[in-house]
């Protein structure tokens, strides 16, 4: 049997939402597998010269945890990957190398694991919710973790906005990203956040999206990672300038998402222009909610 399965990109935190929120874009990698003797890889598009294809690839991981949390055997896996998702740029590719891998283990034993236990499965192994519960299920996404228990639901998101990310080409580790934040933060700057996570959640669901722009500030992990992006707060502001309602780190960084309630294209160009301005190279691209999440189907 050989299955396929497509995995969306995911823009983590949407500002305040710090290791809370995602949210899921219609741009997808794609993973066909097989089961076999031993692990093969074959690597398509974003990360083909560098990525591993023996058994330390994270998709062929992801599909070694799904044949272990099911209780049967692995023996290995025959994997195509084609993969769009930019690397190391905030763009949620470690967890939709987890998911990729995941979803399809199980659908190669025939789906005996549900859809919240592939969540709890990816959400340890990337080490957060947010950007796995997002390549699941699509949409928006709020998702808690208490222990070895994550709970998510996926909310709709109101299709008059439009997501633009801009993308430098320098890389940023999420590992490094997250030693730059404190052990702990002002009780002010946790109120503060607490406001804006909940008005952001507030005016999607009230179709208010002029709310927004009060909503996509933080001050839980934004401040700290301008070191390592000094540039941002001169994109945010062209973005704002343009008509942006926000802008904000996506994931860990270095990419910036903008959401807009009119017309994309200044948004897109003025933050092209101030990144130039800062002497990086990188490009805009706009994006559309995905709202399916991962998906499989059985291809022979
Ligand atoms: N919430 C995580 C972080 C997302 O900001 O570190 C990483 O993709």
């Amino acid at each position: 049997m050989r299955v396929h399965v497509s995995v969306p990109a995911t823009s983590a935190n949407l500002g305040p939402g710090f290791d809370t929120l995602g949210l899921a874009l219609t741009l997808y990698n794609e993973v066909g597998a097989s089961e076999a003797e031993g692990v093969s890889v074959a690597i398509e598009g974003e990360g083909a010269t560098r990525l591993p294809r023996s058994a330390d690839n994270v998709v062929a991981r992801g599909v070694k945890l799904a044949y272990e949390a099911a209780g049967r055997r692995f023996t290995g896996c025959a994997l195509e990957c084609t993969n769009r998702v930019p690397a190391a740029r905030g763009l949620g590719s470690s967890a939709a190398a987890w998911v990729g891998g995941l979803v399809a283990g199980n659908a190669l034993l025939g789906s005996p694991l549900t859809k919240d236990a592939l969540l709890a499965l990816a959400a340890r192994a990337e080490g957060h919710p947010d950007n796995v519960a997002a390549a699941l299920f699509g949409g928006l996404t709020v998702s808690s973790a208490s222990g070895p228990t994550v709970t998510a639901v996926s909310l709709p998101v109101p299709a008059g906005l439009r997501w633009v990310a801009l993308i430098p080409e320098v890389t940023s580790a999420t590992a490094q990203a997250r030693a730059v934040l404190p052990a702990s933060v002002p009780y002010h700057d946790a109120v503060f956040n607490v406001q804006r996570v909940a008005l952001l959640l507030a005016s999607l669901w009230a179709g208010r999206p002029a709310a927004l722009a009060a909503a996509l500030e933080d001050r839980l992990h934004e401040p700290y990672r301008l070191r390592l992006f000094p540039w941002m707060p001169e994109v945010v502001r062209a973005a704002r300038a343009a008509g942006a309602l926000g802008c904000v780190l996506s994931g860990a960084g270095p990419s910036l998402l903008a959401v807009v309630a009119g017309d994309d294209t200044p948004v897109a160009a003025a933050m092209e222009a101030a990144l130039r301005r800062a002497g990086m190279a990188g490009a805009a691209r706009r994006f559309d909610v995905d709202t399916a999440g991962a998906v499989s189907r059985v291809i022979g």
